[in-house]
């Protein structure tokens, strides 16, 4: 089946292993050069008495361009037997890097060009990073230049495992290694006679096995929430479907919120019939047989296939403002109607866009590339931009300037759609036949959380073990959760990364609450670093949720330094420590402050017994079922 729409793909790879060759060449090919080029430009080399070379097919189209004749070869066309493409062929110009990095432009595919004398040097490595940054799931790998290693079976092999261990390291997989000697136009359209060895297809065959991108109509639908009209007694929902349709009947699932309700009508402007169905592209009004709130910057979708709903994300960006992006600082994401306020938790990496050299660093100077991990204080609704371009890309404003542009990718992160803990229709939950206010009643006191919060060595550990032993003796029926216990067991698979102290946090706000449930009083004692996680485990039962913030400087700990931790820390020997090179977020809002600076553990504990024994009755779960006198 041919194809009109024309198949983008970029060419990387180091000059010298043969790019302009393999493109100079494919293009007499498949026939796509102006009539005469070559014969001219063979003329021109005899006249001089020099070898022509199909290189100078490139140069010559790029003196033409120069000169404002014929194609731009930033966008050369040629046309296989099965459909148009275009090469996007400028990876080391800095306005290529900007486009593709902040999506605004895409490839369908990439090619990299590798020589088969050289193998994979430090170059290759740089022009093959670029592929990871582009995040394309089609490449083919051109191992060139077989003409100069005789056409030996052997080598290639060699040059495969080697290109093969580096793409890996960089989580990117070919599709397709070919052997080519681009010169002479082996394996680019024919198998070469050269190298019967190889079976597989040639370079013209693996990219009409490429598929185009997913146009907007057939991605899973996402309509951005821009605003809420209120008419009459209708609310009209407006916004601009940016990729998949809507029906009338359809239930739709807003995220990050999670609420859902079904489309009652579609108010599309400037048509007179009712709408039923509404497309990509198309600005529309609709409303909901549900009174449910919905705000600007909601993602509407269908329950089945939701955007993603995360805290914590990873992005490729490309730095613009004219101050330095600082790991760190916090900046305004804008993503299709949302805005959220984001923090540079860590710059993995930065790309030096003249040389595609990478380095370390905490600063991102402007035009540079950087790999970095984004935390907002609330869920974000997204998607990875290799999914949905539309939903995956965002841009940064500081004071009202764009300071750069990204996209975003969920590699690594244990990232949960929005709909997935809301709407899995094969569970159904059981209820218990005993009540809280039976367990209440039967323990003679009331259960809750107790999240201690704190730097390390503010003193939750000992503050909560001590509580506990009061407690038990005063007959309460109380346990501790305690950090470098669980993670010895429940959380013994996860690090201390923002995404692992999400996961443990998560965890622990599961389990705590299972505990309440069972009418106990747990005290958790977690660093649990960031409010997000708090709040996060607050809101599985706020009524029963209690923040306690153990307070205590920074200085003061490091005096103390109970464990030789941070000690260790300040040397380098523990990487992403709370304090010292890992971020710590007091609470906004706890029920209560314990300063371990000014107390001692006794008269820290006695606040706490105190809390425990008076505030923590006046909390909505009070029961009318319970008796006063056996309140806790
Ligand atoms: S949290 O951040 O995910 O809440 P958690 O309370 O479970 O952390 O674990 C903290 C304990 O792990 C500390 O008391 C310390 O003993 C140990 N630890 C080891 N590495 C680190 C680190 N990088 N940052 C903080 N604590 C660490």
């Amino acid at each position: 089946m041919t194809s009109d729409t024309a198949l983008k793909i970029v060419i990387v790879g180091h000059v010298d292993h043969g790019k302009s060759t393999l493109v100079g060449r494919m293009l007499h090919e498949t026939n796509s050069l102006p009539d005469g080029k070559v014969e001219t430009l063979r003329e021109v080399c005899d006249r001089r008495g020099m070898p022509f070379e199909w290189a100078f097919v490139m140069d010559a189209l790029q003196a033409e361009r120069d000169q404002g004749i014929t194609i731009d070869t930033a966008h050369i066309p040629f046309r296989s037997a099965l459909r148009p493409y275009v090469i996007i062929d400028a990876p080391g110009h800095k306005e290529f890097l900007k486009n593709m990095i902040t999506g605004a432009a895409s490839a369908d595919a990439a090619v990299l060009v590798i020589d088969a004398l050289d193998g994979v040097q430090e170059q290759s490595r740089r022009h093959g990073y670029l592929l990871h940054l582009l995040g394309l799931r089609q490449l083919a790998v051109v191992v060139n230049k077989m003409d100069a290693v005789d056409y030996s079976e052997s080598r290639f092999g060699e040059v495969c495992a080697q290109i093969r261990a580096y793409l890996l390291s960089i989580g990117v997989t070919p599709t397709q290694i070919i052997p080519v000697a681009a010169r002479d136009g082996d394996n680019l359209l024919v198998p070469s006679a050269n190298m019967p060895w190889y079976q597989g297809p040639t370079v013209i065959e693996t990219l009409d096995g490429f598929k185009p991108q997913a146009s907007a109509f057939e991605l899973p639908l996402r309509f951005p929430v821009q605003d809420v009209f209120k008419f009459d007694h209708r609310r009209i929902i407006a916004g601009r479907i940016e990729s998949g349709r809507l029906k009338v009947g359809d239930r739709l699932l807003f995220s990050p919120s999670g609420k859902t309700a079904r489309v009652s009508s579609i108010e599309a402007w400037n048509r007179p019939a009712p709408t039923i169905v509404a497309v990509a592209g198309q600005s529309i009004g609709i409303t909901l047989d549900e009174q449910i709130f919905i705000e600007r910057g909601q993602i509407a979708s269908l329950e089945d296939a939701a955007p993603i709903g995360t805290e914590c994300f990873r992005a490729r960006l490309f730095w613009l403002g004219r101050v330095p992006m600082q790991q760190g600082q916090r900046y305004k994401l804008k993503l299709a109607t949302a805005e959220h306020i984001v923090t540079v938790e860590k710059i993995e990496r930065i790309i030096d866009v003249s040389d595609l050299a990478t380095a370390d660093g905490v600063v991102v100077e402007r035009n540079a590339v950087a790999e970095v991990l984004l935390r907002a204080r609330s869920k974000v609704a997204l998607d990875a931009f290799v999914d949905n371009p539309r939903t995956g890309r965002f841009v940064l404003v500081d004071n009202y300037d764009i300071v750069g542009g990204g996209v975003i990718s969920l590699d690594g992160l244990a990232a949960r759609n929005c709909a997935a803990h809301q709407a899995n229709d094969d569970l159904s939950p059981v209820a218990h036949q005993i009540t809280l206010e039976d367990r209440w009643r039967s323990n003679r006191h009331r259960g809750g959380v107790l999240w201690l919060t704190g730097l390390s060595g503010a003193g939750k550990s000992t503050i909560s073990m001590e509580l506990e032993r009061r407690l038990f003796h005063k007959g309460y029926q109380v346990f501790v959760l305690d950090g470098d216990n669980l993670r010895r067991g429940l959380c013994a698979d996860l690090g201390f990364s923002a995404e692992d102290r999400a996961e443990n946090i998560r965890r622990v706000g599961e389990v705590a609450h299972l505990f309440a449930q069972a009418g106990m009083i747990v005290i958790t004692a977690f660093i649990s670093p960031y409010q997000s996680d708090r709040d996060r485990a607050r809101s599985i039962a706020p009524a029963l949720f209690h923040e306690v913030y153990i307070k205590a400087s920074l200085e003061e700990c490091l005096k103390r330094d109970p464990k030789g931790l941070y000690a260790k820390a300040q040397q380098g020997g523990i990487a992403q420590f709370t304090g010292v090179s890992a971020p710590y977020e007091a609470p906004v809002q706890p029920e209560l402050v314990v300063d371990t600076a000014q107390l001692s553990i006794d008269e820290s504990v006695d606040l706490v017994l105190r809390y425990i024994e008076r505030d923590m009755q006046k909390a909505d779960a009070t029961p009318a079922t319970i008796a006063p006198d056996v309140a806790l």
